[in-house]
């Protein structure tokens, strides 16, 4: 498994993600970006074409979870952009994951990958219990959803780097983890709460951190991009 760090594109105009990505040319490296919700409704799917005529890798974060048919025409569309990674909600169920997997596969057989986002991590176990109904322990349901995953042919979830070792362990290693929630040492940790070095998620068996604000908002980008692949790819 190809070990990466995926930037975090939080912005919310093209100008400001092409500046930010500019620095990134300047120093002859091309990260592997990821695009959400913010950026692709303010820009539409023109921003994630640009991005990958640069040559970046995309993680289009989307989060798709509908009916399995609307997932399945709609992840055939996201597969037209030539996106590298997306993904949608478990709780959409096994039968919406199977759709979506269809939907993405182009006529040659590629596909981008599938990850699934199990629980997210702002909804707390008290929460999932009054508001949604689910009475099981919340790390349960994580697994279970990731389980679904899995069985629904994905390729990966979305998890606290916290999660990634239990996930490949009841899923297995080749079963992808990409996880948020990663500071340096000596940084800001901002809303996360439970956080992780890059050298920690790498040793707990983490395959992709997505790192935003550490890096998108260090006074210089390109070297806190570097001490992320320093610390969890080299
Ligand atoms: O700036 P920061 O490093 O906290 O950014 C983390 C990125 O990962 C954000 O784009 C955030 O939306 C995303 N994310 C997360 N936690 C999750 C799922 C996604 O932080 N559980």
């Amino acid at each position: 498994m190809g070990k990466d760090v995926i930037v975090a594109c939080d912005f919310s105009s093209k100008a400001d993600v092409m500046s930010f990505l500019d620095k990134f040319v300047n120093e002859g490296r091309k990260p592997f970006v990821k695009i959400g919700m913010e950026l692709f409704y303010a820009e539409g799917p023109q921003i994630v074409k640009e991005i990958k005529e640069r040559g970046h890798k995309i993680f289009l974060d989307l989060k798709l979870h509908d009916i399995p048919n609307t997932v399945k025409k709609s992840m055939a569309v996201l597969s037209n952009l030539d996106v590298d990674m997306t993904n949608l909600h478990a709780g959409g169920t096994i039968a919406m994951m199977e759709a979506a997997l269809e939907g993405l596969t182009r006529p040659d057989g590629t596909r981008p990958m599938l990850i699934a986002v199990t629980q997210l991590t702002s909804t707390s176990e008290e929460r999932m219990k009054t508001d949604l109904l689910i009475n099981e322990p919340i790390d349960k349901v994580v697994m279970h959803y990731a389980h679904n995953a899995k069985l629904a042919g994905l390729d990966g979830v979305v998890c606290s780097p916290l999660e990634a070792g239990k996930v490949h362990e009841t899923c297995g290693d080749g079963f992808v983890t990409v996880t948020p929630g990663v500071r340096f040492a000596d940084g800001d940790i901002g809303d996360q709460v439970r956080v992780m070095t890059p050298a920690e998620a790498k040793k707990i068996g983490s395959d992709y951190i997505v790192v935003g604000r550490p890096i998108t908002a260090a006074a210089d980008p390109v070297a806190a991009y570097n001490r992320c692949v320093a610390e969890f790819v080299d």
